[in-house]
């Protein structure tokens, strides 16, 4: 009769040891009663960069790679971007269920009330040099906010870990925006209570003069459809970066900036950046095939392809084409979107690519429409950061309230000498 177990015999001392599957995984610690004698410490899994390592249970976000499938709470992302508004997808992924009319019209209320800023971020924003990466402001402002928070350091208390996962996610857009303002040299524009989480976005970013700002419905519901799609995506590595730092028990201002160092990286969010330099440099179609053999010969990387987890095509990238679609009949058609199509149709075509099952990811198109709304290339990873903040504190969130989890601290294969006797400096 089948079992849930794995047989596992160590040929150096002929003992074998039967392992528990769970949810087709062991449990690493499981490996350590394997020992070569009593004073052994055990064996233990070596996986850099985790490429096959379980760091948690979650019932958040399901990303089934192989069949290019994402899904918040069980919901289907293409559903949620075609029917849902950002805030009711935001109380989804943290509170598990989908709000009723009247919960939902309660926690927008409760987040607008949340949007503006206090008096010290502002001040403190003009102090950043008007060209400074918006990413390392971000980072920066996000601890700066947490240090006018200091209860939220206590973290083991529910409550409090709800009111500032609302702060956090109400003032994120501010942030953002007015350091946009400032390296623009103009003047910050306060939050709109009245208006949706993206069109008070819009507001913030390019509202000038005096007066109500309505935004337009087209490039409003667009930056709602991108903003859904990046509200979580499990266990990439700016959500390790805060679970990791969440699991010392720092407060979760602080998990973020770190969360949001994770993600300016140009592996990670900051590709959606890389890849309008990408298309920038290669200029036009017919520098295309020169480009693409520079790919081929390992000299760089086509930006915006290739995912760890994703083998077939990205669902979110699938979606955002679309969006491009609903922009460009609003706004000036994006140049950069012909050599994008053409990049895309060679890369699908080219055993390079195919063998390695690279497909366009959520950064791929993400870019061209955010140049199309006028927004500079720095700030894209902003755009990403702020519906992110969604699922980095409900990752957050749920990791404090699993008592499985304790301190992250991996373990390391030592290979470097040992016991060396020291060397007076006169003698080196
Ligand atoms: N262009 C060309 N070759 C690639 C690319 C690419 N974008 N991505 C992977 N490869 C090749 C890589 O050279 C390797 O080839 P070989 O087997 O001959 O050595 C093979 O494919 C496997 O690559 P890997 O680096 O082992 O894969 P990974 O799972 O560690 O990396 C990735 C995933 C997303 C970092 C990588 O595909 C990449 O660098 N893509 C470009 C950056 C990018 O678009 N990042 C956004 C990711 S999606 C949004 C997000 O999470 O932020």
């Amino acid at each position: 009769m089948s079992k849930d177990a794995l047989t596992i015999t160590d040929e150096r001392t002929g003992k074998t040891y039967e392992i528990p599957i769970w949810e087709d995984t062991i449990r690493a610690m499981d490996l350590r009663q394997i020992k070569v004698n009593d004073d052994d410490f055990g064996m233990m899994s070596y996986d850099p960069a985790f490429k096959n390592t379980a760091n948690t249970k979650s019932t958040i976000t399901l990303v089934d790679g192989e069949n290019g499938v994402l899904q918040y709470r069980g919901y289907p992302i293409e559903d949620l971007a075609e029917n849902s508004d950002f805030l009711e997808v935001a109380y989804l992924i943290l509170k598990g269920k989908l709000p009723t009319k009247i919960e939902l019209e309660a926690w927008q209320k409760e987040i607008s009330s949340l949007y503006e800023l206090p008096d010290t971020i502002p001040s403190m924003l003009k102090t950043f040099p008007k060209d400074a990466h918006p990413m390392g402001v971000l980072s920066s402002s996000l601890s700066a906010l947490g240090t006018l928070n200091p209860d939220a350091r206590q973290v083991a208390d529910g409550d409090i870990r709800w009111k500032h996962i609302k702060n956090m996610i109400a003032k994120v857009p501010a942030l953002g925006a007015y350091f946009y303002r400032h390296s623009k040299g103009l003047d910050f524009v306060k939050p709109d209570p009245k208006l949706s989480y993206a069109g008070n976005f819009l507001r913030m970013m390019f509202h000038n003069g005096d007066g109500d700002y309505t935004p337009d419905p087209a490039l409003e519901k667009a930056i709602n459809v991108l903003f859904i799609l990046h509200a979580d995506h499990e266990q990439n590595c700016s959500t390790t970066a805060m679970r990791t730092i969440g699991s010392s028990q720092a407060d979760p201002y602080s998990a973020a900036a770190g969360a949001t160092a994770a993600l300016y990286g140009p592996l990670h969010g900051g590709a959606n950046e890389a890849v309008l330099r990408m298309l920038d440099e290669i200029g036009s179609v017919d520098n295309i095939p020169a480009f693409m053999e520079s790919v081929k010969n390992g000299e760089q990387r086509l930006m915006g392809f290739g995912h760890r987890v994703y083998k077939n095509y990205d669902p979110r990238a699938r979606i955002i084409k679309g969006v491009a679609d609903e922009v460009f009949k609003v706004t000036e058609k994006n140049p950069m979107l012909d050599i994008a199509l053409e990049l895309e149709k060679i890369a699908l075509s080219e055993d390079y690519f195919v063998q390695r099952k690279l497909y366009p990811n959520v950064d791929f198109y993400s870019g061209i429409i955010y140049q199309a709304l006028g927004i500079p290339t720095a700030m894209f990873t902003v755009l990403f950061d702020i519906p992110r903040m969604v699922g980095w504190l409900s990752q957050w969130n749920e990791l404090l309230q699993d008592s499985e989890q304790k301190i992250a601290r991996p373990r390391q294969v030592y290979l470097g000498d040992q016991n060396l006797e020291f060397v007076p400096i006169e003698n080196r």
